[in-house]
């Protein structure tokens, strides 16, 4: 149960700890552990922070999972636009075959959350304990995606063909916005102070974290996959995709081998995509407002603000100065700028 919780509450899925295998119990007490911004605990495996839940997942996927060439993993740490790039990736893919795009209802993006179309791994595949999930049913390209850093990875994804699109997002909307989503799922614990959440994060301890180790774990990636025949990792950014969408669109599908014809685009089609995976369009739909994904959170708390800059609404400027210099020492000799 949920430290302060009353007996009476039934646990959502996201807070229980007790679904876990033997060899994940027993991993679990040999790692470090930190105060957890949601859950109780939280551990460190392989470098990085991870809620029990994915640990379960992350063991049972690295063991596991199989790649084909033909997949695509979207890979991001939580907050940096996970649902908007799940959203815009599988209409990209499917719309010449599956699911022609259409602002008429008749898509799946407006009765289902982008989460319930492209699955994590380790979450939403590999989750259950002593259960190798069946993906025949998915049809190639297969899409999935992951909150696990470069490192955590299954082999196979690794050696395999399967290409990877990264997403990351300036560490203090990042922050701003992991923030909120974890005070959202702490049910009766309260709101975490923002300084102690801060303090955590600039030490590296968040789910994901260390947030610059797991962006640079795959800009070395993307950096190393230029050099080769076939480019594996395209690497993104929240705020260009903001700020330029259509074109980061169409170098999308260009990555992913299914680019605009000069047909669809006199038709109007990137633009048609951009509005079907608009925040406003997909935050005021009733399966995001009232929805919730099989882990009992609700699919609102996808869906905030979707801006670039709240942290200036929340940050003072000695923080801002203290998390721009940790980042710039940390990642400022890899080349990475924000
Ligand atoms: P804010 O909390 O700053 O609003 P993730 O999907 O990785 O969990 O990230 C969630 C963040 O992406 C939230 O940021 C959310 O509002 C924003 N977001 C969700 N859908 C979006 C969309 N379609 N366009 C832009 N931002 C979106």
């Amino acid at each position: 149960m949920a430290e302060g919780q009353p007996s009476s509450i039934i646990v959502p899925k996201y807070l229980q700890e007790d679904e876990l295998s033997e060899d994940v119990r027993d991993l679990i007490s040999t790692l470090p552990t930190d105060k957890g911004w949601f859950v109780n605990t939280i551990y460190q495996y392989q470098g990085f922070w991870h809620v029990p839940r994915q640990l379960q997942g992350l063991l049972n996927c690295q063991k596991h999972f199989k790649a084909q060439d033909t997949d695509i993993l979207l890979a991001t740490q939580p907050k940096s636009g996970t649902t908007w790039l799940k959203a815009l990736t599988f209409s990209l893919i499917n719309r010449k075959t599956k699911y022609p795009i259409t602002l008429n209802h008749d898509h799946p993006l407006f009765s289902n959350n982008p989460h319930a179309l492209v699955p994590f791994l380790e979450f939403d595949l590999f989750h259950v304990k002593d259960v190798v999930p069946d993906l025949s049913l998915f049809s190639s390209p297969r899409l999935f995606a992951t909150h696990l850093p470069y490192v955590s990875l299954p082999e196979s994804v690794k050696d395999s063909d399967c290409k990877i699109v990264y997403l990351c997002r300036d560490p203090k909307d990042t922050f701003i916005s992991l923030w909120h989503f974890s005070n959202s799922l702490r049910l009766f614990k309260g709101t975490n102070p923002l300084k102690d959440s801060f303090d955590q994060f600039c030490r590296g301890i968040n789910v994901g974290g260390p947030f610059w180790d797991h962006i640079l774990s795959y800009w070395k990636e993307s950096l190393l996959s230029l050099e080769k025949p076939k480019k594996k990792v395209m690497f993104l950014r929240y705020e260009e995709l903001k700020m330029n969408t259509s074109f980061i669109l169409k170098n999308l599908a260009e990555f992913l081998g299914c680019p605009f014809s000069k047909e669809e685009e006199d038709q109007g089609l990137v633009d048609d995509i951009l509005k079907l995976c608009s925040f406003e369009n997909l935050k005021n739909l009733e399966v995001n407002k009232n929805g919730k994904r099989p882990s009992g959170i609700a699919n609102k708390a996808y869906f905030r603000r979707g801006e670039i800059g709240d942290w200036k609404n929340h940050l003072t400027h000695e923080m801002v100065d203290q998390l721009n210099t940790i980042v710039e020492n940390k990642m400022g000799n890899f080349g990475f700028k924000f």
